[in-house]
């Protein structure tokens, strides 16, 4: 029973589409099904295909995840009060108005893809230090990818930005646990795309900025060095994770949980992360 769903969730788990890259374009993760790498060791059949269950091995999986096992600033990683807060890179936002895009299911969980007419200057933004970037796409994991104090919490939704040349930069990370009060940015959804529906796409406007309310426009966080959260594993790219939770409603929480399916990488030993420097 244990195999048979790791196998079905291997059959639907995209391979080619992972945190936290957002393709624009219709994906072709159909063509890519193959059995879970945990289940099948040889090698011309496992290369390129991942699973979460197995993120400890996916080192070994290709050549080209040899990031994944060998890396020097991996994510995530476990963050605590005693790495202090950053003072540094501070995030100023410009994420005026509704943004158009599509809303999705990444294949683990609820995604949204803004519209992309070739020019990054008209997407939304934020700048750090001397750098401006540009918001790609968000999407959730569950569950959150970084604990923090050793507390996970129930979903992390992660805002992926690029640099003009459309190169992934950047992830704000906005840890999701159910409060008393629905979640204005959350309101604004229609109802959940399953895991098991990644063919589907609804065009959608969202106001974006109510997530950066949720937490304070990062008035508090942390910052460090680390990598995408699923295979190739590249690094160079600079996380920010919002001190304050992202609260939602009951229902919203359980129709987030709903939508996704098992998404967490194993935490990764703190190395050259450079927390908060
Ligand atoms: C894998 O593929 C290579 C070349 O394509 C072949 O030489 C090798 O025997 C294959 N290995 C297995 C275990 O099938
Ligand atoms: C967004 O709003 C901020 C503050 O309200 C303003 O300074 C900025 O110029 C606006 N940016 C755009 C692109 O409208
Ligand atoms: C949150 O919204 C749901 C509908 O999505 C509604 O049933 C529920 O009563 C709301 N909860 C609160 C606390 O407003
Ligand atoms: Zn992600």
């Amino acid at each position: 029973m244990l195999l048979l769903s790791l196998a079905l969730v291997a059959a639907l788990a995209p391979s080619v589409l992972g945190c936290p890259q957002h393709l624009n374009n219709k994906r072709s993760h159909l063509q890519g099904r193959q059995t879970d790498p945990a289940l099948n060791p040889n090698p011309n059949t496992t290369q390129n295909i991942w699973s979460y269950e197995a993120s400890f091995n996916w080192g070994k999986l290709s050549p080209d995840y040899r990031l994944c096992q060998t890396g020097t600033q991996q994510s995530p990683i476990a963050l605590s009060l005693g790495n202090g807060l950053s003072l540094n890179h501070v995030p100023k936002f410009n994420y005026n108005g509704s943004v158009a895009g599509n809303f999705a299911n990444w294949g683990y969980g609820p995604a949204f893809t803004v519209a992309h007419n070739g020019d990054w200057a008209s997407h939304p933004s934020f700048t750090y230090d001397n750098e401006i970037l540009y918001l790609k796409g968000w999407h959730i994991h569950a569950p959150a990818d970084h604990s923090v104090g050793g507390d996970r919490s129930k979903a992390e939704m992660h805002f992926v930005h690029v640099d003009a040349e459309g190169h992934e930069r950047a992830v704000l990370a906005f840890r999701l646990d159910p409060g008393n009060f629905n979640n204005t940015f959350f309101d604004q959804l229609p109802p959940m795309i399953g895991f098991d529906e990644m063919q589907t796409q609804e065009p959608l406007e969202l106001d974006l900025s109510l997530a950066l309310e949720s937490v304070l426009h990062f008035n508090e966080f942390w910052t460090y060095q680390g990598s995408l959260t699923s295979p190739p594993c590249h690094e160079g790219i600079r996380w920010f994770v919002a001190r304050q939770i992202m609260f939602t409603g009951v229902e919203q929480m359980q129709a987030i949980l709903g939508a996704s399916t098992y998404s967490a990488r194993a935490e990764q030993e703190v190395w050259q992360h450079r927390i908060n420097e």
